[in-house]
Parts: structure tokens; C-alpha cells; sequence
């Protein structure tokens, strides 16, 4: 089954029948002086659907502009960036369960959402056809999520005082402009692997010996909770940061290569087999293992 067919690596050709869920439409199933609540079919690209929420001035979405793939597969891995995930803005996952063809659905809290994770990534994989989601997006008083320092830096470029969904949109599109590589232009799944999350001691082991090295809080939910804890014995990594200190960014290997200027997102110039990207994959991972001791996750869904 494929949504946008974005977040995937094929190992081989598939010789079996595939499911492309290509169905369309948004409802708008409830609203309030400051709220909206949106159904949107599975089928949906993701950007068009932030570009309507823009065009219709609904808040939530605007950090994750320009994302690949589709509205159904967004909540799989929940989709993220610039300090935003779409779990903020997800209320409900609609489902059909391929075993028993019933319709359901998942409370947000029942999607178990995480970091690049939600229970369709791992217990419930591929027991369900996602049809529709909705989320619960701002009419007004939109929540502004400027803190990532590459949009704090765009703006000021800009010279974009106003702070609005818009012009977090503009700054968001054009960060990922400058930096990713457009999947229309040249193969890629984005982020290849996540982020890793290691102990604080590996963590204080290898700042010692670069200082720079950047890294970030981790939090984690407290049993039968709904809040985020800080977890002060782990401490999250840069897995582009890793891979680019192994000499990796740029290089390139046949028609396989790691971007120039993402080291995070592995690369097709054209004719690389899924093979070979997943050999450079695993090529990095062990580099990565060697030099720092921190095991990468691949976090494209590797098929086979
Ligand atoms: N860095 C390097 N060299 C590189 C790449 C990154 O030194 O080649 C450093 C950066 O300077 C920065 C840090 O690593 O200090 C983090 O880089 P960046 O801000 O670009 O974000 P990221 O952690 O590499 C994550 C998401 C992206 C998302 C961005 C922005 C994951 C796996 N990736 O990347 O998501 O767009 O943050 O929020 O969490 C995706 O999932 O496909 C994706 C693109």
C-alpha cells in the first residue's frame, strides 16, 4: 500500500499487487470563533492541503510546508519539522482494518504518537488502510512556532517582522528550498534515518572531544500521561551532523550519493538501484558506529 510513494526504499520490483490510495476531498466537519475541525481524505498531497489551510487562514500546519507525500501516510510517521510535529494538529486517524474490512478510528492518543513513530509504524503495521484524518487547526490567535534557529535566521533575512502563518510558511518553503533536494529533480526520501537518541554519557564521551557537537533535549510521556517529561539521562543527536563529520556530505558513489548539502538525505543522480543506496546506507551507519559509537536508524521504510 503507498500514499505518495515518498518515504520508501525498494530494495527490489515488486511482482505483487499495490495499493496506491489516491482518494480526494476536505470536509469541514465543525467550527468555532477559534478553532476548525477538517476531514481530509488519505489521497491528499500534504503541501497542497498546508497551502488551503494558508489560502483559508487555518493555523497548524505552516511549519510543515512543503513536506513530500500525503495527507494518509502523514500520521505513519508523524511528519515533522521546524519544531512541529503533525500529532499537535492530528484529531483523529479514520482506518479501515484489513482483516475484518471494519471502519475505525484513532483517538490522537491512540495513534501513540512519537518521535518519527505512531502504533502504524511498528504493532499495527500494515493491519490498517488509513482513509481519512482529521485535525483541529487555529482560526485565530494561531499558535506561532518560530523557535527553530533556521527560521529565526530566515526571517531576519527577510527582514519579515511580521510574525504570522504566512510568513512562517514563506520562511519554512524557503529553508527547504535552499537545503533539500526537490524529490521532482533528483530521487530522494528526505530524511534518510532519524535522529538518534543515546545515553548522556556516550553523549559527554564524544563532546569532549567536539565541543560543537550539537544536541537536543529529550522528553519522554510519563505512564498512563499526557505530558512530556524532560528525560535528563538521554540527549538527542544530529545524525546529519554525525555523517558529515565522517566526510560523507557531498560524496558520491556511482549514482548513489549523500546531498551536498544535507548530509541527512542519501541521494539518486539517476540509475542507483535500491541496492545500492541501501549499501551506501548501511556503509554510513557503520562509519557512523566505528567513529562515534552511536547506531543510526534507518528511518525510510525499507521495502522488500
Ligand atoms: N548538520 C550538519 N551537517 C549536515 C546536516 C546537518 O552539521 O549535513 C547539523 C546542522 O547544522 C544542525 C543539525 O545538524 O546543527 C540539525 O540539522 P537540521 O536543522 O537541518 O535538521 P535535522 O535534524 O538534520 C530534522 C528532520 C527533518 C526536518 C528538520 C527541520 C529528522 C530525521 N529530520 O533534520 O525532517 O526538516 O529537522 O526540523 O528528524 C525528514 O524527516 O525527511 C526531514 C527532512
Amino acid at each position: 500500500m503507498i500514499g505518495g510513494g515518498s518515504n520508501m526504499l525498494l530494495l527490489n520490483d515488486i511482482d505483487r499487487l499495490v495499493i496506491h490510495i489516491n482518494t480526494k476531498g476536505k470536509k469541514i466537519i465543525k467550527q468555532d470563533e477559534n478553532h476548525v475541525w477538517v476531514k481530509v481524505a488519505a489521497g491528499e498531497n500534504w503541501h497542497e492541503f498546508v497551502l488551503w489551510c494558508l489560502e483559508n487562514n487555518y493555523g497548524g500546519v505552516e511549519n510543515l510546508a512543503l513536506i513530500p507525500g500525503n495527507v494518509g501516510t502523514s500520521p505513519i510517521q508523524n511528519i515533522g519539522a521546524y519544531g512541529v510535529e503533525v500529532k499537535d494538529v492530528i484529531e483523529k486517524v479514520y482506518a479501515i482494518e484489513i482483516a475484518t474490512r471494519k471502519e475505525t478510528s484513532f483517538s490522537n492518543t491512540k495513534c501513540k504518537f512519537a518521535y518519527r513513530d505512531s502504533i502504524f509504524k511498528n504493532v499495527q503495521k500494515g493491519k490498517y488502510i488509513i482513509t481519512d484524518v482529521s485535525f483541529k487547526l487555529t482560526r485565530k490567535n494561531h499558535d506561532i512556532h518560530d523557535a527553530y534557529g533556521a527560521i529565526q535566521a530566515k526571517l531576519s533575512e527577510k527582514r519579515n517582522k511580521k510574525l504570522c502563518i504566512a510568513s512562517i510558511a514563506d520562511a519554512v518553503i524557503s529553508i527547504r528550498t535552499e537545503k533539500l533536494p526537490d524529490p521532482k529533480e533528483i530521487g530522494n526520501s528526505g530524511s534518510f534515518f532519524k535522529n538518534p537518541i543515546v545515553s548522556k554519557k556516550l553523549f559527554k564521551k564524544i563532546q569532549k572531544e567536539y565541543p560543537n557537537i550539537p544536541n537536543y533535549p529529550t522528553y519522554q510521556k510519563q505512564y498512563n500521561s499526557e505530558f512530556l517529561i524532560l528525560n535528563s539521562e538521554l540527549v538527542k543527536l544530529a545524525a546529519g551532523w554525525l555523517i558529515d563529520q565522517c566526510g560523507f556530505k557531498g560524496k558520491r558513489y556511482g549514482d548513489a550519493g549523500v546531498h551536498k548539502n544535507q548530509a541527512l538525505v542519501l541521494v539518486n543522480y539517476g540509475n542507483a538501484t535500491g541496492q545500492d543506496i541501501f549499501k551506501l546506507a548501511q556503509k554510513i551507519q557503520n562509519k557512523v558506529k566505528e567513529r562515534f559509537g552511536v547506531a543510526l536508524e534507518m528511518e525510510v521504510n525499507i521495502i522488500s
